[in-house]
Parts: structure tokens; C-alpha cells; sequence
């Protein structure tokens, strides 16, 4: 089974992702994670972000493997452990513009497809809805308010979680800064002529901004008689 979540960044579909796999036995698949490990690359090597052919060499031949362990799943790139070193300011500067990038996105694509051949597999993203999994057996979009999500990474920045109820005190400066960070790359993400950021037709949308954790993942259950029973038999 294919559940694939998509929606801006900070709406929270990453925790509801891995709590669904968690809870319905189903592979994780972080695909900013792809790009980021692209983008990533590409600095280490000293290739300009914006150079499309060089990047796209560098998407084609680098490997990129996802690896469970106890602490969550690990990020691998060409043998180097980068889970963190895909989360630096540096790594979000660089991505827009090689997310943006045409060739880079039907490399990622294919090989997002080939997890999907593997196994059940919950997967979110920008454009699995639309692009990556058209057919998935549940899609959907999961937004919420600027304010809300800018909070939300804010949080997170300062070692909090709001998903976990684990609050923490923010910079209301720092707080703005992430706001109009996200409000530009909504922008740019949804506007960008390759894959832009937009809901599938057939997707179930859900705005989090003034749901729980828990109540997302209770809405993305109840949307798939195969989801709940899938979450009932891992619970058993
Ligand atoms: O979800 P994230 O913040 O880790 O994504 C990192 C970047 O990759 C972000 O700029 C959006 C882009 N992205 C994309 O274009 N398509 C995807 N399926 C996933 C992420």
C-alpha cells in the first residue's frame, strides 16, 4: 500500500508521516531528505546550485540510502552518514534551486518510485500525489497556517517539539525570521514551473493549524478503512 502525504514545509507531515509508518508497519520515505542530500553534495563538492547540468550529473550519480536505527532513520550518502549535515541553513539556502532543477527531479523520481515498488510505503513530499504516486491508495495534503508552522519550527530549532506537547521559549525575532523564510519558499515552491507545490485532485486536505498531533493522524487513519485496520493489527 502507497500513503502519500504532501504539503508545505512546517505543516507537520513529517512527525504524521513517521508516526503513520510507525503505527501501519509501512517504510518511511523522506523525499526533502533526497533533494537535501543532492544539495548537500553539491556544496561539498563546489558545485554552483544554480549550474542545472552539474547538479544533475551530481543527482545522477550519487547514492543515496535511507537506513533504520534506533534513533530514527539514518540518511546515508555515498557511504557517509548525513543526517544532520542535510538540516544546516547552508543545505536550505541550496535546495530551492535544486528541487527547482528538471533533471534532478526525474532522477529523485525514479528512484522514489523504486522504494514504492519494494514495499508498503508511506512517502511524503511536495508532489507524491501528483507526480511520484498518482495511483496511492490514500493521498494527502496536509497544510496549515504560516503562523502556526513558523511557530512550529521555531520550536524545533530551540529543541522543542509542539507534536510531542514538548514546548519550549522562542526569540519572537528568530520567529519572524522562519516566518518570512517559509512564506518565501512557499512562494517559490508553488510557483516554480517543475512540480510546484499543489494539492491533487483527489487529495484529502487537512489544515493542522489548530489540530493536535494526535488528531492528524487519527484524520489520515480514518480516511482508509486498510490504514485503521493496518494501525489496529500493529497496536495488537
Ligand atoms: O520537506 P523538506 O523541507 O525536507 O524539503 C526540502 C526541499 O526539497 C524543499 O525546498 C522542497 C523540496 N522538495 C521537493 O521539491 N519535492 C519533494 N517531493 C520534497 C521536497
Amino acid at each position: 500500500m502507497i500513503v502519500a502525504i504532501d504539503g508545505p514545509s512546517g505543516s507537520g507531515k513529517s512527525s504524521v508521516a513517521r508516526e503513520i509508518a510507525r503505527r501501519c508497519d509501512l517504510t518511511y520515505l523522506d523525499t526533502g531528505a533526497m533533494y537535501r542530500s543532492v544539495a548537500l553534495t553539491c556544496l561539498e563538492r563546489g558545485v554552483d546550485p544554480d549550474d542545472a547540468e552539474a547538479v544533475a550529473a551530481v543527482a545522477d550519480g550519487v547514492r543515496i540510502e535511507f537506513l533504520p536505527s534506533e534513533g530514527g532513520q539514518r540518511v546515508v550518502v555515498d557511504g557517509t552518514d548525513v543526517t544532520s549535515e542535510i538540516r544546516t541553513a547552508e543545505v536550505e539556502r541550496a535546495v530551492s534551486a535544486v528541487s527547482a532543477n528538471p533533471a534532478v527531479r526525474v532522477t529523485m523520481v525514479a528512484l522514489q518510485r523504486r522504494f514504492g515498488e519494494e514495499g508498503d510505503v508511506v512517502a511524503e513530499g511536495r508532489d507524491i500525489g501528483t507526480v511520484v504516486f498518482p495511483a496511492a491508495d490514500v493521498k494527502v495534503f496536509l497544510s496549515a497556517s504560516p503562523e502556526a508552522r513558523a511557530r512550529r519550527r521555531a520550536v524545533q530549532r530551540q529543541g522543542g517539539n509542539l507534536a510531542t506537547g514538548d514546548e519550549v521559549a522562542v526569540d519572537a525575532g528568530d520567529e519572524q525570521a522562519i516566518l518570512a523564510d517559509l512564506v518565501r519558499r512557499d512562494t517559490y515552491d508553488s510557483t516554480r514551473e517543475t512540480s510546484p507545490l499543489r494539492p491533487a485532485d483527489d487529495a484529502a486536505r487537512i489544515d493542522s493549524s489548530e489540530l493536535s498531533f494526535e488528531e492528524v493522524v487519527e484524520a489520515i487513519l480514518a480516511l482508509s478503512p486498510e490504514l485503521a485496520a493496518r494501525a489496529g493489527r500493529a497496536d495488537a
